[in-house]
């Protein structure tokens, strides 16, 4: 494989100190060379070497998305491995870690084998798989945790529940601390939820849908800090969504608990308002909360309280998020819209800088996990995202590489875009060249 010369890009990399015009050099799939003189870079490289004009673009580290749903297998008309990893790096993800919430359920050293295997043929993102915490994620006994660590689960979640009780919580963070790996909980407690669709609050009692209070995350969140204090092991919370949940975390990290926890693009951007339009595109879990709630999370990602951002990529049939917003199922994809929709909502009006979102999307989620990524370094994999800041462009959902459709940023103008993803040294997207892999 010849060495890439990425040259004369504005390089970013808030965590390793560096930022400004540089060159880097990815050699037999690892970074080499980074800095601003040329023609060390080209010594370095050797002579073989191609060429890859930055200029005028962002040069990161490649973006990892720490919490997807692909579902393969079982559900393979709403996404496939091959499908979810091309919207991935189209994305300008390099890395995604997949949730176990397939069919059947990712459970066993076997399933984290095929999922890794299957991602290697696929050849594209890097993904690593999560094994459920509770076998079958039924939340009545413990799936195989040390086996499926064998076989190379970066972490345990039932997402999309939590798991039900606490003496099961307990156990799993104790086997998990054993383990070197982090539990990730969707923090809702089911019977808050009860019949509740959407955020309990005035707008719900305008559409008459039923509601889910913010208490069905709080109440989980704490109960979560508490045993992990208890344990000493290290639990994460996915998708924050309500203002006392990031206040929950805060108290908790201050007081030296294993805690870190994960916030989406749309629970950054989008409140219950955007029910008004009865759509279901807008049916999510946990449900998009109020403006106070926004603001709240925003802050804890600010603040350092919230270390990731991470899409819940979650695919589904375009007839079933058709139907009455009741019986549609949750879930929002957001491979392919983040990175244009952070830039665009939280960058460009000066919420937040480019180095300030960075982190969450690179070296934060890589050590959550024990990644071992996310930074340009050198003798790193070479997986790097190169981005258009300028760029104005319009999201368009018929143009998405996943297999899914429901995105509820669809026909938003937007600024910046993912111009190629590098990963392992190999170029996997280029937006002048989509078929590149
Ligand atoms: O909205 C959601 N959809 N939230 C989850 O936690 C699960 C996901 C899915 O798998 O569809």
């Amino acid at each position: 494989m010849p060495a890439i010369v990425v040259r004369n890009g504005e390089l970013l990399d808030p965590g390793e100190n560096i930022s400004g015009l540089g060159h880097i050099v990815a050699k037999d799939g690892h970074i080499t060379y980074v800095g601003p003189d040329l023609a060390q870079a080209r010594m370095v490289a050797g002579p073989d070497a191609m060429d890859f004009d930055a200029e005028g673009l962002m040069v990161v580290p490649g973006l990892i998305d720490m919490h997807v749903h692909f579902r393969e297998p079982g559900n393979e008309a709403e996404e496939t491995v091959a499908s979810g990893s091309l919207a991935a790096v189209a994305g300008g993800f390099t890395s995604v870690v997949c949730m176990a919430n397939t069919d059947p359920v990712v459970d066993t050293e076997a399933d984290i084998i095929s999922a890794r295997q299957k991602s290697e043929l696929v050849g594209l993102a890097n993904i690593f798989p999560v094994g459920a915490v509770t076998a079958g994620r039924r939340g009545e006994e413990l799936a195989e945790m040390a086996q499926m660590a064998r076989g190379g689960a970066v972490a345990f979640s039932d997402d999309g529940t939590a798991v039900p009780t606490a003496g099961l919580l307990r156990r799993a963070l104790s086997y998990a601390k054993m383990l070197g790996r982090p539990i990730l909980e969707h923090c809702e407690d089911r019977s808050l939820i009860g019949e509740g669709v959407m955020n309990e609050d005035f707008v719900s009692t305008t559409l008459g849908l039923n509601g889910i209070p913010d208490e069905a995350e709080d109440i989980i969140v704490a109960r979560d800090v508490a045993l992990a204090r208890l344990t000493g092991g290290h639990i994460h919370i996915q998708h924050v969504s309500t203002a006392n949940a990031v206040a929950i975390i805060r108290s908790a990290k201050e007081t030296g608990v294993r805690v870190t926890a994960e916030v989406t693009p749309h629970h950054l951007t989008l409140n219950s308002d955007c029910l008004k339009t009865y759509d279901p595109v807008f049916r999510v879990s946990p449900p998009l909360r109020t403006q106070t709630d926004v603001l709240a999370c925003r802050q804890g990602l600010k603040d350092g309280v919230i270390d990731a951002i991470a899409s819940d990529h979650a695919p589904h049939l375009e007839e079933e998020k058709e139907l009455e917003f009741a019986f549609s199922p949750p879930g929002m994809i957001g491979l392919e819209s983040t990175l244009a929709i952070l830039s665009t909502e939280l960058v460009e009006p000066g919420f937040f800088t480019w180095s300030e979102i960075l982190p969450a999307l690179t070296a934060h989620p890589s050590d959550i996990l024990n990644l071992g990524r996310g930074r340009l370094r050198l003798g790193l994999p070479a997986d790097i995202t190169l981005i258009d800041t300028k760029m104005r462009w319009q999201i368009d959902k018929h143009r998405f590489h996943s297999r899914s459709r429901n995105c509820p940023f669809d026909r938003r103008e937007v600024v910046g875009r993912v111009v190629a993803t590098m990963v392992g040294g190999k170029v996997k997207f280029s937006l002048s060249n989509p078929t590149v892999s």
